[in-house]
């Protein structure tokens, strides 16, 4: 299939407010992570090679200690690759300081993490605020509906402590979406969540998604990975693809 015909099919699928534009916004081109020490070098990641469009929902699945978090740590600009070429939004990793690197990815990416990671000491608003403040500048007022988007509009002065784990990843969240990154990264996003909680989040993703993030997402759950409309699955650092549900995406080689 080419190139085109990709991008055609999953333009066709797309709701019609989504906003961004119709290219590629995450490639990979051989990339390889290794850990080196302790005698043995780790092959993490082997060889990656695919591409995720603007406006794609991808879940990424596989068994412990497959090369997820390597591959999203490398996706978020969190990490580095040992070899190859990782382009986010058509710009080469490789080519940014670290200084550059912290704006971009302030810029480009929000994280959703299964630990949520807020700040114990801060305010469920202050925590999205900080987000304000590592990007640009703060605004509670905007924290606040942001807070308010995600059910949490009567809960923006507790502290982390105070809220439930369901409660705690919409701060999280929130805190994700308030610079308006085009790329979500979330690993395991209801990994610590009940069912309720768990479809409160789904939906939440796919309001997201609906508006035109790029959802890239770590997931055990067979359920939450359908909801993807494709799936990239790890096998001890080598990458498979498939197709699930939705259009019929291939790789772009
Ligand atoms: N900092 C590190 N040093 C050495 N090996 C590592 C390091 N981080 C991860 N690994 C190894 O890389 C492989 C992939 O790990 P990881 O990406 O965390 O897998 P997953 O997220 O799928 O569980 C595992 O074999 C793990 O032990
Ligand atoms: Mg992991």
């Amino acid at each position: 299939m080419s190139e085109a015909k990709v991008v055609a099919e999953i333009k066709s699928d797309w709701p019609a407010n989504t906003t961004r534009p119709d290219c590629a916004v995450i490639s990979l081109e051989g990339v390889c992570r290794e850990y080196a020490g302790r005698g043995d070098v780790v092959r993490a990641l082997e060889d990656a090679t695919f591409s995720i469009v603007a406006g794609e929902w991808v879940a990424i699945t596989g068994p412990s200690g497959s090369g997820k978090s390597t591959l999203v740590n490398m996706l978020g600009c969190l990490d580095r690759p040992t070899r190859g070429e990782l382009k986010i939004d058509n710009v080469d990793v490789a080519s940014m300081s670290s200084t550059e690197l912290d704006r971009f990815r302030a810029e480009k990416i929000g994280f959703i993490f299964q630990q949520f990671h807020l700040i114990p000491y801060l305010s469920a608003v202050e925590n999205v605020m900080l987000a304000q403040y590592f990007h640009s500048m703060t605004d509670e007022k905007e924290a606040k509906a942001a807070l308010d988007r995600v059910g949490l509009g009567h809960r923006t002065g507790h502290l982390p402590s105070e809220l439930s784990g369901g409660e705690q990843q919409r701060v999280c969240i929130a805190r994700a979406l308030i610079n308006n990154p085009p790329i979500l990264l979330a690993d395991e996003p209801t990994g610590n969540l009940d069912a309720a909680n768990q479809a409160i989040v789904a939906d939440l993703l796919k309001d997201l998604h609906r508006n035109g993030h790029t959802v890239v997402m770590v997931t055990h759950d067979p359920e939450m990975a359908t909801l993807a409309q494709r799936r990239i699955a790890l096998s001890h650092g080598k990458v498979f693809c498939h197709p699930v549900g939705g259009p019929i995406v291939t790789l772009r080689r």
